[in-house]
């Protein structure tokens, strides 16, 4: 259970798979609009993965069947692509990208906003990107694990938001997921003591509405608000550096 600490052989490699995961989100950002469909963007996932020579991990992941996950509007996480999903004016959506490079991982997700949102979306979505910069704060060694969910929290429900508590960040870099487990909630206890050479995600999942969830019957993936409300996430790889932190993927 413990965290792993990655040598800086190690840490060169995942920077270089979080290089490449940064750039196949950017050429999601460069696409990303009202009239594609979400199986498009899974198109431009895989073929940028490729093309930048590396491997798309969703796909085939415990049988996911897709490159990427896209998670629309009250989908909290783990949405599948389709070609029958065609983006509108007024959605959210989350992206998560995830790469393979040499052998090594990198993972984060991005919001976007297709056209004109509505502010209550606008601000779910603005909102819980503050809670994963805000907990940036507490990623620096001497610092414990669990000041991140502590922060996220009470961010999110001073706006007014649900934190999806049992849904976690992770390790991540010599497999897609490692200890430690991060959490984006309080919970009891300190949490392992941040050190040098820690990487892991933090990926806050916030809902307008209620926290609770259920997963799709059919699909057996996709992950829905309980109560229909919308759900925000942004997703970073961190490493744990001496000074604090660098942000391996975003
Ligand atoms: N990228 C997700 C995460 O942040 C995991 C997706 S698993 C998949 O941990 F199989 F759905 F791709
Ligand atoms: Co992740
Ligand atoms: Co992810």
């Amino acid at each position: 259970m413990k965290p792993i600490i990655k040598t800086p052989e190690q840490i060169e490699k995942i920077r270089r798979a979080g290089i490449v995961n940064n750039q196949v989100l950017d050429a999601v950002d460069a696409v990303i609009r009202a009239g594609i469909s979400t199986e498009d963007i899974n198109r431009v996932v895989h073929e940028k993965t490729l093309e930048l020579g590396g491997v798309p991990a969703p796909l085939n992941f415990e049988g996911f069947p897709k490159s990427v996950c896209t998670s629309l509007n009250d989908i909290v996480c783990h949405g599948i692509p389709s070609e029958d999903v065609i983006l509108m004016d007024g959605d959210i959506i989350n992206v998560d990208v995830t790469t393979i490079v040499d052998g090594y991982y990198a993972d984060a997700s991005r919001m976007y906003c297709i056209g004109q949102v509505s502010p209550e979306a606008k601000r779910l979505v603005d909102v819980t990107k503050e809670c994963l910069e805000l907990s940036l704060e507490a990623v620096r060694p001497g610092r414990y694990l669990h000041e991140i969910g502590a922060i996220i929290q009470a961010h999110a429900e001073k706006n007014g938001f649900s934190v999806v508590p049992d849904i976690c960040g992770h390790g991540v870099g010599l497999d897609f997921h490692e200890e430690p487990l991060v959490f984006h909630v309080r919970r009891r206890g300190k949490g392992p003591k941040l050190e040098p050479g820690m990487i892991f995600t933090i990926e806050p999942m916030i809902n307008a509405g209620g926290s609770d969830w259920f997963i799709d019957a059919d699909d057996d993936w996709t992950v829905w608000t309980e109560d229909g409300s919308l759900s925000a996430q942004w997703e970073y790889t961190v490493l744990v550096t001496e000074e604090g932190y660098e942000i391996l993927a975003r």
